[in-house]
């Protein structure tokens, strides 16, 4: 099975976008994938995750380490570079089961041939762990010199993060720094084995702390260094600094070894249960495959209390938040190979209830409405002025903040989701039922009575697709909070058969018994657009089918500058039926047994042309729902895109002059779930695991497996129908 990617040719232009495709990551910390000889020009970063911090007036968002892997050559007194001269051979490349990145590069200097080679990973055994492997051969008699070091001149995007810089220098090269908002730590060491005889000595600047290593070499001869990284920051250290250098003191190269190993027995494993293999069709099974590791490289298996942001592990932008992305695209995934990781996801947000407390009160709410750029803790760090006016360089209003709030409803479905498919009480007892029940309140302070309709409505919200903003009576919110709202009533009345006292004393810690009579008469009257009688259509929000009807292509011709932004209150889109994203057909795609397949494919044929996919979250709801409804070849393209979004770098990488790329992991999990939800047609239903395949007719045969209730199932699709064994 194809499972190595590979870029031949040295492609300077792509530097950003290679950064993101050949990431290396393990929950911890990201590596973006950029060469060793790379620094800030060339965006290159080790992105942490949940380590946030903000520099006066400007976005919060998370830290950049320095960069330990930084390293090049001087041969014979000159640089030898990729930024210096072309190489005459380059390559880089990515094996997905070991999530290991290597690059080769030859040049020619004079009538030497110079060739480095390189390796490195993030591990999986011991996240605190980097590796890198970096040999040189010559084919001429010459002096190396290899500089490897800590590269402190880090790239930031609303930066600079860390200061106060602690440099030592010795066996061990450690540079330790402070983030500014709160002076939290973060250390990086370093140590290097060689076995070829060579000098040392250290060079050490305000940003950088080097070692110079020197080789006399034979014509013919190769030189490799090993190098041991240690990071630790003050996420989880109370003393990162004494912690890393403790963890490098006694190390010897033998424990490298051991590292590698330790490394790739995890991702062996991890694939052993993960891997799908799609047969007849090979880039489709090397996309999945890519998507697959792309999610699996970012989810935090080490800790419980970390979620996964909207950009994974590829750097600062969306402020390294966490989005619904990860509860309603990426958890499906992993709920089917490793509940205990979903469920430290969600104890992410329960932890972040008392913020989500806040900020409905903030807003004069009750209960809880969870931030919709969620950083430590769930503190929102949505801004107020999201978009930048290209001409009038004006920050420009934008309600995702205030007005976003399906998110508490969407957190509440993976809840359920999770719930229904593990039956573990447990999360449900340690605060989960009380973050439904919080989310269920939010939306009893947020319904609005119409009493000529006897029905209560939300008005005033923005729905998925985020160019339309503070809407009245968006489908997709409404039917979400009245799901949220019978399903605090649902688990309640469950949870209560079983454990009794622990929710009479949750009720009562929480006040809620009016509440709870209150969810049980406002949840079925709350309004929610339903298939128009005469079209089979339900309208968006209210008033939507009256706007101007027109599509994306016609919006593009009318754009003065490429870089506008569609939404928001003089946006291209605004004031037509235009969307960013998949909004009536998420609805449609979550509770699709509440439709006939006829109001399914109506409101899939209105709602695809009249969509922009502004956003990688659309691609994958078209390509589901496409499925539900019997159309596999409409399904096949949405498929690819979802798939293939970080492979073709095909998204938008700057607004302005403000770089918002890489990596999409909603798309991914997207991925699997066209692949294994839509196509293979995998459900869970009270009677077991069923799954009635509508491949596409190029598929042959879909392979995979999944975890449920203790098991673990091989399931094997072909046009045929499915088989099912207990492995
Ligand atoms: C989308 C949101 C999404 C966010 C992060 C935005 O462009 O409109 O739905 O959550 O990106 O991926």
């Amino acid at each position: 099975m194809q499972h190595i990617l590979t870029e031949d040719g040295f492609q300077p232009e792509a530097a950003v976008h290679f950064g993101n495709k050949f990431l290396v990551a393990n929950g911890y910390l990201g590596v973006r994938g950029t060469l060793e000889e790379y620094t800030k020009e060339e965006l290159a970063a080790i992105n942490l995750a949940g380590l946030y911090d903000q520099v006066p007036d400007k976005w919060r968002e998370p830290v950049n380490a320095p960069n330990p892997f930084f390293t090049f050559i001087r041969v014979a007194q000159q640089l030898v570079s990729v930024k210096t001269q072309v190489p005459v051979a380059h390559s880089q490349s990515l094996d997905l089961y070991t999530a290991i990145h290597q690059r080769r590069s030859e040049f020619a200097v004079k009538n030497n041939h110079i060739t480095i080679e390189a390796k490195r990973t993030a591990s999986a055994a011991e996240v605190h762990t980097l590796l890198l492997d970096y040999q040189v051969t010559v084919t001429e008699k010459t002096t190396l010199e290899i500089v490897t070091g800590i590269d402190g001149d880090i790239w930031d995007i609303n930066g600079p993060h860390l200061q106060d810089y602690q440099m030592e220098s010795g066996q061990i090269l450690q540079l330790t720094a402070a983030t500014q908002e709160s002076g939290q730590q973060v250390s990086v060491g370093e140590k290097v084995f060689s076995e070829t005889p060579h000098e040392e000595y250290f060079t050490v600047d305000q940003k950088h702390l080097l070692r110079h290593l020197s080789f006399k070499l034979d014509a013919g001869e190769t030189v490799k260094i090993s190098k041991l990284i240690k990071i630790y920051h003050c996420g989880e250290q109370q003393n990162p600094q004494r912690a890393c250098r403790e963890s490098l003191v006694t190390a010897t190269a033998k424990d490298i070894q051991q590292a590698w190993e330790a490394h790739k027995k995890v991702w062996q494993a991890r694939w052993a249960l993960t891997d799908v293999e799609i047969a007849g069709d090979e880039a489709a099974d090397f996309a999945l495959r890519y998507s697959l590791y792309q999610l699996q490289i970012i989810a935090p298996h080490h800790c419980s209390g970390l979620s996964i942001p909207a950009r994974g592990l590829s750097g600062q932008t969306y402020k390294g938040a966490v989005f619904w992305d990860t509860e309603m695209f990426m958890m499906p995934f992993f709920l089917h190979h490793d509940s205990e990781l979903v469920r430290n996801l969600l104890q992410y947000r329960i932890d972040s209830l008392t913020e989500a407390r806040k900020k409905a009160a903030s807003y004069g709410y009750r209960g809880a409405f969870f931030a919709w750029e969620s950083q430590e803790g769930g503190f929102d760090a949505t801004s107020d002025y999201n978009v930048v006016d290209v001409f009038t360089k004006r920050p420009q209003r934008t309600y995702f903040k205030d007005k976003q709030i399906h998110i508490s409803g969407d957190i509440v479905y993976a809840l359920k989701q999770y719930f229904q498919y593990t039956g573990d009480d447990q999360l449900l007892l340690a605060g989960g039922l009380e973050l439904a029940l919080e989310a269920a309140r939010f939306y009893l302070s947020y319904l609005y009575y119409k009493p000529e309709k006897d029905h209560y409505e939300l008005i005033d919200v923005l729905g998925p697709d985020e160019y339309h903003e503070r809407v009245y009576n968006n489908a997709y919110t409404s039917k979400i909070a009245q799901f949220t709202m019978t399903t605090a009533l649902q688990l309640t009345e469950e949870l209560r058969s079983r454990h009794p006292e622990v929710v009479t004393e949750l009720l009562e810690k929480l006040t809620f018994s009016e509440d709870l009579a209150a969810l049980k008469i406002m949840a079925p009257k709350i309004f929610v657009p339903k298939p128009a009688a005469s079209t089979g259509l339900i309208e968006q929000f209210d008033g939507y089918f009256k706007l101007e009807d027109t599509l994306p292509k016609i919006l593009k011709q009318r754009l003065l500058d490429p870089k506008e932004y569609w939404g928001g209150a003089y946006g291209v889109a605004s004031d037509t039926q235009v969307i960013k994203q998949a909004d009536v057909i998420m609805l449609q795609y979550l509770f699709s047994n509440e439709y006939t397949q006829e109001e399914l494919t109506k409101n899939w044929q209105y709602y695809e042309p009249r969509t922009e996919h502004g956003s990688s979250l659309s691609a994958c709801i078209y390509g589901l729902t496409a499925c539900l409804i019997g159309k596999e070849e409409w399904a096949y393209d949405y498929f690819m895109k979802t798939a293939e979004v970080d492979l073709t770098g095909e998204s938008k990488s700057f607004a302005g002059d403000l770089y918002i790329g890489g990596t999409h992991p909603a798309a991914n999990g997207g991925a699997w779930m066209v692949a294994v939800l839509g196509f293979c047609g995998l459900k869970i239903t009270k009677n077991g695991i069923q799954s009635q395949p509508r491949l596409p007719q190029k598929w042959r045969q879909v392979s995979f497996k999944i975890c449920y209730q203790g098991q673990t199932y091989q399931i094997n699709c072909s046009h045929e129908g499915s088989q099912m064994t207990i492995i």
